[in-house]
């Protein structure tokens, strides 16, 4: 359903096109073969969207900084697949699981410095501006990262918390994709501002579908390990929520299945997913996952362009809310 638009294909003839050495192969094979996986190409798809949305026609100036978003964005997952301890990624084993750690690190630093090479390729006038606004996201996905490790160890976890983690590690880089469109195509402040803004609320309520399907995903289509997260011990909103309302035998039973080292894998999800169902969590996910969508869509709606613009927009944000993978 991604691979169909006009985007998309601009994004991956771009992508294909782009070669890499052979040598060394442990450091080159693993870019091309995370690249080669593709994923949806969500982020890159925002920066030509906004671009458009804002009056730009030639897409091929907003080309260089889409890629160096999706870079970024591969590179972020070889490291999160590290961190998280991740088998699949895409369908396909991880990088650090088809090599190992080391190159994982290495193939995943790499791939930063293409991300800052293409964005160089961007018209001159835009490039201090885009980079202004691809530095502060960088460093802000690298808190976010943080914070998500630090709450794994962390017994209790406010959904604030939670939510500020969240924007950090993945919504910001959805709307620094956004802006950066926006300023490839002379867009104001103000218009930057309400794209970002956009990007960000609709990020949140991705990242909120991402942690549901870590669970409830089908493991056919989803293309990463089933109740990862569940094993551990992301805090995501349905570990929050579950914590916040378990009443005695079931906060027993929630303190066990994180603490109790011998309960198999299996057994730990399933149980963990009985108590999801028990207390109605996915339910209250969706809600603040609603909750953040029609933010999002406020501040598109908002923005002062041409409303047959902003429509291809508003159907990937749609998509997005109703994805399986
Ligand atoms: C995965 O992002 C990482 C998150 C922020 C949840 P995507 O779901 O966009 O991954 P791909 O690029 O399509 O594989
Ligand atoms: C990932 O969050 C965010 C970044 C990669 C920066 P997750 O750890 O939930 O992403 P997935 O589920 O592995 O794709
Ligand atoms: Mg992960
Ligand atoms: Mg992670
Ligand atoms: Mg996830």
């Amino acid at each position: 359903m991604f691979e169909q638009n006009p985007y998309s294909k601009l994004i991956s003839n771009y992508i294909q096109q782009a070669e890499f050495p052979n040598e060394p192969r442990e450091l080159y094979d693993p870019i091309r073969y995370i690249l080669s996986l593709a994923g949806k190409r969500i982020r890159p798809m925002l920066v030509l969207m906004s671009a458009r949305l804002f009056g730009e026609q030639d897409m091929s100036k907003a080309l260089p900084a889409s890629a160096a978003i999706e870079y970024f964005h591969n590179f972020s997952l070889i490291h999160d697949d590290i961190m998280d301890n991740a088998p699949l990624r895409r369908g396909k084993d991880t990088v650090h699981e088809k090599w190992n750690n080391n190159v994982a690190i290495l193939s995943g630093d790499g791939l930063l410095v293409k991300a800052y090479q293409e964005l160089g390729k961007s018209p001159k006038e835009h490039i201090a501006e885009l980079l202004t606004v691809f530095n502060q996201v960088a460093i802000e996905v690298c808190e976010g990262q943080q914070l998500d490790m630090d709450f794994e160890k962390q017994l209790e976890v406010r959904e604030e918390d939670y939510l500020r983690m969240i924007k950090l590690k993945t919504s910001v880089l959805l709307g620094g994709a956004l802006q950066m469109g926006a300023i490839l195509a002379n867009a104001t402040k103000e218009q930057q501002d309400l794209i970002y803004g956009f990007g960000v609320n609709l990020g949140i309520a991705f990242q909120l579908q991402d942690d549901f399907l870590d669970v409830y995903g089908d493991p056919s289509s989803f293309g990463k390990q089933v109740g990862g997260d569940i094993l551990a011990n992301k805090k995501t909103i349905l570990h929050i929520h579950t914590q916040h309302l378990a009443k005695d035998a079931d906060q027993e039973e929630f303190q066990l299945l994180i603490q109790d080292s011998n309960i198999s894998n299996e057994d730990k999800v399933n149980r963990m997913k009985n108590l999801y169902a028990k207390l109605n969590v996915d339910q209250y996910a969706e809600g603040v996952k609603q909750r953040y969508m029609h933010l999002a869509y406020e501040q598109l709606s908002q923005l002062n362009v041409d409303a047959t613009r902003k429509e291809e927009l508003f159907a990937l944000a749609d998509m997005l809310m109703h994805r399986a993978k």
